[in-house]
This record gives structure tokens, sequence and C-alpha cells, in this order.
């Protein structure tokens, strides 16, 4: 390593003998640094981690001091004690962008250790993220020397959370049904750290129930998915299956690493859920076909951040969440009832799809059954239901976050803007009912929205609904912190 300053690195580790005692060298080895103003290779590391440690800000790739660390990025809480993070790099064409990764979480002030497949080593070398990392990378081509001065269940529990960039369908495969042939996959099965992947490759590959299995048993696991992104492919085709950029991989572990188990703590959230279904008589009444995955998976995120949470649902097959106050209803004006009687509340997420008419009283038998009568059809009259987002959105204890949820057949942006404003909400959450492959998102594990907040949007791409329920609650944090 040529050119460092190696007077200010001496200064900047608190004097020679600082320096010495880390590389275990005597006073002449520091002299002849000095004399050449290069450290030896093997420097790089201790003395970057060193830097790290008393607060600098360093180039890994120069040796070279570039400023003073922030103590934690802005809007997150600042921990004091650094985190590191495992990069695993899967080998696709998007491993490039893992340097990117690399170096973004070390302007954060987080420590990484690179890992790379085999596969990767086609696409960026261990070099280059030896350099970026200040580390040795280490490779699947493991050496017994690795075993023996860092053992693989070291390296996976050293870390704070283990990160995969890029996610390759054949690293998913591999995790969800628990090979480990190779460093990466063996780190992925011994970590007991959170492991956040990061998808990237070719949109059929993605959409393949192999990998749609994978990807909804490793979430089921814990793991928690970044993207993939929609768009235009290295490989010339368009979909689902773009690595998500750098920097918001990075806003994600993030938020990850920082994630406060109780960050909801003292706050009571309100959750909707499921259909509400208005009687015609005592036997039939008027329904649709909502889940309940979606508001349910919502009322789990937030409990798991310490919200204390009542879920008020309609009908539905889903267990309620366990931690949470679940009150079961049947019609809309029930469902209002049990929320305004749950009130005050800091947070409403309103995500039930509330039947918008019931039979009008005296069309409807709610004691018997309409009787069938030869060639007589009932003429049922429907009245309006009460909308619960919108009372709760005026309400004189209006909770001070209030979430919306609008299921949207055609014209998506505007009719979710133009439905944030009558409603009275703060933030709406707007998916399309009908896939591009004409399927519908009622039943389904996964979602896709635009996230409306003001007169910001933003797209979320089809993720399974508990990962959406996730980034719902990261954004409801980041509003109470
Ligand atoms: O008007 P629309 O049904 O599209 O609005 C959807 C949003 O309004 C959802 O958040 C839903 O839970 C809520 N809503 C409600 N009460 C109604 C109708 C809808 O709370 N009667």
């Amino acid at each position: 390593m040529k050119n460092h300053d190696v007077q200010t690195i001496i200064t900047a580790l608190g004097g020679r003998a600082a320096l010495q005692a880390l590389l275990g060298v005597g006073a002449s080895a520091v002299s002849n640094y000095l004399a050449r103003n290069e450290l030896p290779q093997r420097a790089v590391g201790p003395v970057c981690e060193a830097l790290r440690a008393r607060g600098y800000r360093v180039d890994p790739a120069r040796l070279e001091i570039t400023g003073q660390q922030f103590p934690a990025a802005e809007g997150y809480h600042a921990s004091g004690d650094s985190k590191r993070v495992l990069l695993i790099v899967g080998g696709g064409i998007a491993a490039y962008k893992a340097l990117e990764v690399a170096r973004r979480l070390q302007d954060q002030n987080i420590g990484v250790t690179g890992v790379m497949t085999r596969s990767a080593c086609e696409f960026i070398t261990p070099l280059s993220l030896a350099a970026l990392t200040g580390e040795k990378a280490y490779t699947d081509l493991f050496s017994l020397t690795d075993e023996a001065e860092m053992g693989h269940i070291r390296l996976a529990r050293e870390a704070d959370l283990v990160l995969v960039v890029p996610a390759t369908a054949n690293l998913m495969a591999r995790v969800a049904n628990g090979i480990a042939d190779d460093l990466a996959s063996t780190i992925l099965l011994a970590t007991t750290a959170p492991v956040m992947m990061a998808p990237a490759m070719n949109p059929v590959m993605w959409g393949h129930v192999a990998t749609q299995t994978n990807h909804a048993t490793l979430i089921r696991r814990g793991v928690e998915m970044i993207g993939p992104d929609d768009g235009n492919m290295a490989c010339g085709e368009e979909g689902t299956g773009r690595l998500t950029q750098p920097e918001d991989i990075v806003t994600a572990v993030m938020a990850r690493l920082f994630r406060q188990e109780g960050a909801l703590a003292g706050r009571h959230a309100l959750v909707t859920s499921g259909p509400t279904i208005e009687p015609i008589d005592s036997v039939r009444y008027i329904a649709n076909r909502s889940s309940g995955k979606q508001g349910h998976a919502i009322a789990a995120a937030l409990a798991a951040r310490g919200a204390k949470v009542t879920l008020v649902s309609g009908p539905v097959d889903q267990q309620p969440p366990a931690d949470v106050t679940h009150i079961a209803v049947e019609t809309a004006r029930d469902m209002l009832a049990a929320c305004e009687a749950a009130l005050p509340a800091d947070i409403a997420v309103c995500a039930a799809a509330v039947a918008d008419w019931r039979v009008k009283p005296g069309n409807s038998q709610p004691a018997g059954k309409l009787k069938k009568q030869e060639g007589a059809v009932p003429q049922l009259q429907l009245v309006e239901n009460p909308d619960i987002l919108a009372t709760l959105s005026r309400h004189s204890h209006r909770p001070r976050l209030v979430v919306g949820f609008a299921a949207e057949a055609e014209n998506l942006q505007a009719n979710a803007a133009a439905k944030l404003a009558r409603k009275g909400c703060d933030w709406l959450v707007a998916n399309a009912v009908t896939r591009a492959d004409g399927s519908s998102v009622f039943n389904s594990d996964s979602n896709s929205a635009l996230f409306l907040a003001g007169n910001k949007h933003e797209h979320w791409p089809e993720m399974p609904k508990s990962a959406l329920a996730e980034r719902l609650a990261d954004r409801v944090e980041a509003h109470f912190a």
C-alpha cells in the first residue's frame, strides 16, 4: 500500500505505541513505515477497524482518513456501539452493486465483512470487496487456514446481521432447503443473526413456482426480503427481478439494525381487518372476498414492535396474532362501534374491506328467513354504511396517524390521491384489485402497492403481505421516532 499519510494515521490511532500494539511490531518497524510513508498490506484491515472504532471515516482502498464518523445515520437511533454486517455476495450480474452496498454501509459507521460465493467471483474479485471493506473477503474456496483463524461458525455468529446481495435463485433454493455446500450457505444455516436478502434475477426465474415457494419458505422462517424491484433487466427483459437500489438496501438494513424491539412501546394501534358481512336475513348476508391476511399481518408487525394492538376484524379464517386484543365483529356498524370504543389510539390502520352498503331496515329480516315465494323475487333496497376510516380521521379523539387502504380497479394513482383527500387520512396504501395476470389480490399471500403520504408517493413492488406489513410498520416507527 503506497502513499499513506502514515503520520496522520499514527496520530489518529493515538501514537506510535498504539500502532505497534495493533500490528504486534517493534518501534523500528514503525520508523520504517514512517520513512517509506507506507504501511504493509496486512495492516489495512486492523488499522481501518481501529480508526473507525476511534470515530474516523476511512477509505480502505487508499487507507485514508476522510473525516469523522457520524455516530449513526441521521434518523436512526444512535446506539453508541458500532454494528457489523456480514455481506454475502451471490453470483449474479448485480454482484457489482454489492460493492456499493458495502461502501454505503461503511459510510453509516457499519463494519462490513465480505463473503463471496464461487460464482460471485466470476463477476467481481474478492480483492475489490476486500479493498472496500478493509478486510479479507472470504470465499467459498475456504482454506484450512481460514477455518483455523475464523471458523465459519464464528463468522456467522459475530455479525449483527447477515445480508445477501444479490440473492440468486440458486442461493435462495439452497438456503430454503437447508443445503450447506459452500461457505455462504453454511453461514446462512449457522447464523443466529437476522438475515436479509435482496433477490435479483431474470423475471421468469423470479416468477417460477420453485423460486416463489423458496421465497415464501424463507420469509416464513424469518428472512426479511428487500425487493426485488420492477424494471428493465440487464438481460434485456422487463419485469420483476431487478436488485433494489443500493441506497434503498442500506436504508432497509439500517432500519433493521437499529429497529428497537419496543420502538412502539406505549403506543396504542387500532387495526381493522377482514370483510364486514351485512345480513339479509338470519341465514343470508352480503359479503366480500377479503381474507384479512394483510390487516392481520399489520396487527402482528405493530405488536412485534411493542405497540398495544386492538384488532377489530370481520369473520376470517386467519387466527388473530398473539399479543393483540382481538374484537370479532360482523357488520360495518359493529366495526365502527368497536373502533370508537377502542379510542383513544395513537395509530389507526383501516385495512378492512368494509361493505359499502347494508340492506335497508324493513327490507331485511334479521330474526328469520325470507320466505321464497314462487315467482316473487325480493326487492332488496340498500342503504349506505358508515365510513369508519373517514369517521376516525375526523373524530374528536382522532389518532395521530390514520392510515387507509384502497383497492382500486383502475386509475390507481389518481383515485388513490382523491381518496386520501376525501377520507381525511394521513397515508393511503393503494393496490390494484386485479394483477396484470388477471389474478385477484384478495386471499393472495402477496401484494404490491402505491404508498401515498401527503403529496408524495412510492411504488412498493409485489411482496408477501407480511413484508408489506413490515414496511408499513417501519414507516409508522419512523413517524413516531
Ligand atoms: O371507499 P373505499 O372502500 O375504497 O375505501 C377504502 C378504505 O376505507 C379502507 O381503508 C377501508 O378500510 C376504509 N373504509 C371504511 N369504512 C367504509 C368503507 C371503507 O373504513 N365503510
